[in-house]
């Protein structure tokens, strides 16, 4: 999979004037969502919005599905879009993972960049060429690995977010500050959510993201070591869709970094992982993101939404990746349902439920 290039941007409208430019495009159109539309759009700036046609989808993910894939293919095949044009994903990760899998497979592939719009996107979705849509009740069921041109990350967007969005985003650093080193996790701790430095953020994201491209680039299809960037997801996910069934849904980063408290204690059972490394994690979740209210009676149904994990091998047993140290990961560690359960506990004892 091609490179991408990554700008931690200080001018976006120049940055992307230049990407352009460099590509040199046959025609030009900007994917976005409603909202990302009325915060977001204008600062692209007026030579850009005076070259391209501008394709607005429904926000949030319960639109990221094959109605809206199929309103940009239709829009793109009635306004002679070619695979030399150029789409560019302006927005957080519904949009980046939907315009990508639509640029990837319109007329079987024209480029695309994206312009992440929430940290999530900047240090996950928008990096590392994962596309796609929910399909059949399930998150990202169909999609291909096709990496974007490049990713314009622009912090003065995430000035504007609320904090539980912002908090959302910084717990997929978390998860990269503990697959990476110990510098890395040192600066993770030390940053002060109560008070967010904004001059400091753009360091912060350049180091995360970093994390990623290393990582997707020895295994871009997610064979092997990729799996690292799922600490904290098998819990999280089960999380995650749990609260949707529930008719009570919570923040992507907000069901990971919940899911990381019982993963760092399974790394601390069945991989070695220090006790003081535990603490920290847990504390610093903890003290930022609450709790997910669940009790022994929804253990169960926890661990079958697990049984769905995608790193699963179909074969019944439910794979992790795990952490023997800070950036020592461990992948396809089978944990049996006794120890799921156990973890379980010790998340409910550790966020006081
Ligand atoms: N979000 C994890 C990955 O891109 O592999």
């Amino acid at each position: 999979m091609a490179i991408q290039k990554i700008y931690i941007s200080t001018n976006l409208q120049a940055d992307l004037e230049s990407e352009i430019e460099g590509r040199n495009p046959g025609n030009i159109f900007i994917l976005t969502d409603s909202t990302t539309k009325k915060l977001c759009l204008n600062q692209l700036g007026e030579s850009i919005l005076s070259k391209a046609k501008v394709i607005e989808i429904p926000a949030g993910d319960d639109h990221k599905n094959i109605e809206s894939l199929a309103s940009v293919w239709l829009y793109l095949s009635n306004n002679n879009a070619t695979r030399k044009s150029l789409m560019i994903n302006l927005g957080g990760g519904m949009v980046t993972d939907l315009g990508g899998f639509a640029a990837s497979t319109f007329k079987r592939g024209m480029d695309y960049i994206n312009i992440p719009t929430t940290l999530l996107g900047a240090v996950d979705a928008a990096v590392g060429g994962k596309t796609g849509i929910n399909f059949n009740g399930l998150k990202n069921e169909i999609g291909v690995i096709n990496s974007s041109k490049s990713v314009i990350i622009y912090a003065p967007f995430y000035k504007t977010l609320d904090h539980h969005n912002f908090l959302s985003g910084y717990a997929e650093m978390i998860k990269h500050g503990l697959i990476s080193n110990q510098k890395i996790w040192d600066d993770i701790l030390a940053f002060n959510l109560n008070n967010i430095d904004f001059d400091r953020l753009p360091y912060m994201i350049k180091e995360s993201v970093e994390v990623k491209e290393e990582v997707v680039k020895i295994d871009p299809t997610e064979k092997g070591i990729r799996k690292a960037l799922n600490f904290g997801h098998t819990i999280g996910h089960a999380f995650e869709s749990y609260a949707m069934k529930q008719g009570n849904p919570a923040l992507h980063g907000y069901a990971v970094a919940r899911g990381m408290i019982p993963e760092l204690y399974l790394s601390f059972k069945k991989a070695g992982l220090s006790k003081d490394i535990l603490r920290e994690g847990v504390s610093l979740i903890k003290e930022n993101y609450g709790s997910f209210f669940i009790s022994c009676k929804d253990y169960d149904k926890l661990y079958e939404l697990m049984t769905h994990d995608k790193k699963n091998e179909g074969d019944g047993r439910i794979l992790f990746s795990l952490i023997s140290g800070i950036g020592e990961v461990k992948i396809n560690i089978n944990i049996e349902k006794q120890d799921i359960f156990e973890s379980l506990d010790f998340y409910c004892d550790s966020v006081g439920i």
